[in-house]
């Protein structure tokens, strides 16, 4: 457009190509994943989010959710286009304040093409509003929306955000967050982080919920419904809010008796692993009928199923490693998971021996003698899993085993300034097994590719249980 009021001539279409933006000149499409090989439409490529603010409404009557997402992000390089991944109908889309075109594509993204290409290390402000019905959406056939009787619960591993927000959805591009959620009078809406005010008008409930430190997007949450608050303070200093679902029936007296020792704990994990990394702290239960809890940043998120047969501290002890292991440290990759569940794991049976339980070592010496050699458990390879079992419990078990039979090898003093040490060196960040073997061996000064193998990335059962004599 802007040619024709050029005089012609080379010189002049010389000078016009010089006039346009460097950014419009090679500014490409951001690519619809962020790389992962085990989920490679997760996240989206050519910028970084810092901050999420979700504006939201909520009437659990009707799992009706509407919204305005404002997300402040960094271009990685210069964009024509980029993606979202979301599942909600959106109704508009700003990009630094302008009117941007949108569609959608593939399972679950959002493509955002802005009026003008965005330059690389620009500031981006981009806007979306956006209503839907979260558990009607399903993506790859199933939904990480759970409703409940009384509202609604967005809570799964490796995507949950999808179903309630649009975002860069991979741990590598972690940001801080605020949640403000209207929900009716007599409903609560929790989330991560610190209640930082409530206030009521016109029958209906705000909450805002903040998140100060940097937060992977799966380990977001929002849940709705009918909760009893309660309220703590740990040892430490962290303010604690537990929220507990009215309507636990026979678990709830479980349910709160387990995690109502979350400061206790937390304090208790943090002489193995250092400081606690956040400043706030919890747990909560909807009424859903989940098999699974969740590490959701600062405050986990427990089924009820957890509690169906009394008190279970050591859920309460897995979910809290991962403040550290998968939160404070989050992987690099989801083939990293071991980094998570073998660590988390690993604490149970740390919390087994200060409970008189059973030591880690008596507890790996069950789980290795209770696979025989020819179990399916030991064909999955922890440190490689692959997506489909990415969540197999030789992941966790043989994963805990993994990490015995690393404390065995380079003995508990390397061992427990490892086990301290690593959360530290990767504080806030993104780290991968191979990270972390290098760490292993600098801390530990010992070569330590065979006892990895063996224990991590080997299809089959290793000869000698843990590599117990190495201690001895
Ligand atoms: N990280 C969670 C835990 O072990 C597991 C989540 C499993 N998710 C799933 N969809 N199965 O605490
Ligand atoms: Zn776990």
């Amino acid at each position: 457009m802007h040619r024709r009021i050029i005089a012609p001539g080379a010189l002049a279409a010389a000078s016009v190509l010089l006039a346009i933006p460097a950014s419009a000149a090679s500014a490409s499409p951001g690519a619809p994943g962020i790389g992962d090989p085990y989920y490679p439409a997760y996240g989206n490529g050519g910028y970084d989010v810092s901050h999420y603010d979700l504006r939201l409404k909520y009437q659990p009557a009707t799992d009706q959710l509407e919204g305005t997402a404002t997300i402040l992000a960094k271009t990685t390089q210069d964009l024509s286009r980029f993606d979202l991944d979301f599942l909600l109908d959106v109704s508009e889309v700003r990009v630094n304040g302008a009117v941007a075109a949108f569609t959608t594509s593939g399972e679950h993204e959002l493509e955002i093409t802005p009026r003008t290409p965005l330059a690389k290390g620009a500031t981006v402000t981009v806007v979306v509003r956006y209503s839907g019905i979260p558990s009607s959406k399903q993506a790859y056939g199933f939904t990480s929306w759970h409703r409940t009787a009384d509202g609604g619960v967005g809570a799964n591993e490796p995507e949950a955000a999808w179903w309630w927000f649009p975002g860069n959805d991979h741990p590598l591009d972690k940001a801080t967050y605020d949640v403000s959620v209207l929900v009716p009078d007599g409903s609560q809406a929790i989330s991560n982080g610190t209640l930082q005010s409530t206030s009521s008008r016109l029958g209906w409930t705000r909450y805002n919920w903040r998140s100060n430190k940097p937060q992977a997007t799966y380990l977001a949450t929002l849940a709705v419904g009918k909760f009893d608050l309660t309220t703590g303070t740990t040892e430490s200093g962290i303010p604690v809010v537990n929220a507990y679902s009215k309507d636990l029936g026979d678990n709830a007296g479980a349910a709160r008796a387990s995690i109502e020792r979350t400061g206790e704990i937390a304090d208790w994990l943090s002489g193995y692993f250092g400081p606690y990394p956040f400043d706030a702290l919890g747990g909560y239960v909807p009424n859903t009928n989940t098999g699974y809890a969740l590490e959701t940043q600062t405050r986990p998120f427990y089924s009820p199923r957890q509690f169906a047969s009394g008190s279970n501290v050591s859920v309460v002890v897995h979910e809290l490693a991962h403040q550290w292991y998968g939160d404070f440290v989050s992987v690099a990759g989801w083939k990293d998971i071991w980094l998570n569940e073998g660590f988390a794991r690993y604490a149970q049976w740390l919390w087994s021996e200060h409970e008189g339980e059973g030591t880690a070592q008596e507890l790996a010496d069950y789980v290795y003698a209770s696979h025989p050699a020819d179990d399916a458990f030991w064909t999955v390879k922890p440190g490689d899993p692959g997506a489909a079992n990415q969540f197999d419990i030789a992941v966790y078990d043989r994963g805990a085993l993994a990490v015995q039979a690393l404390r065995n090898e380079i003995g508990d003093d390397a061992f427990f300034a490892l086990l301290k040490g690593w959360p530290k060196k990767h504080a806030y960040g993104n780290a991968s097994v191979a990270d972390f073997r290098n760490y292993a061996e600098q801390l530990s000064g010992k070569e330590l590719g065979s006892l990895f193998d063996t224990w991590l990335f080997e299809p089959a059962k290793p000869a000698v249980p843990a590599a117990r004599t190495a201690a001895i």
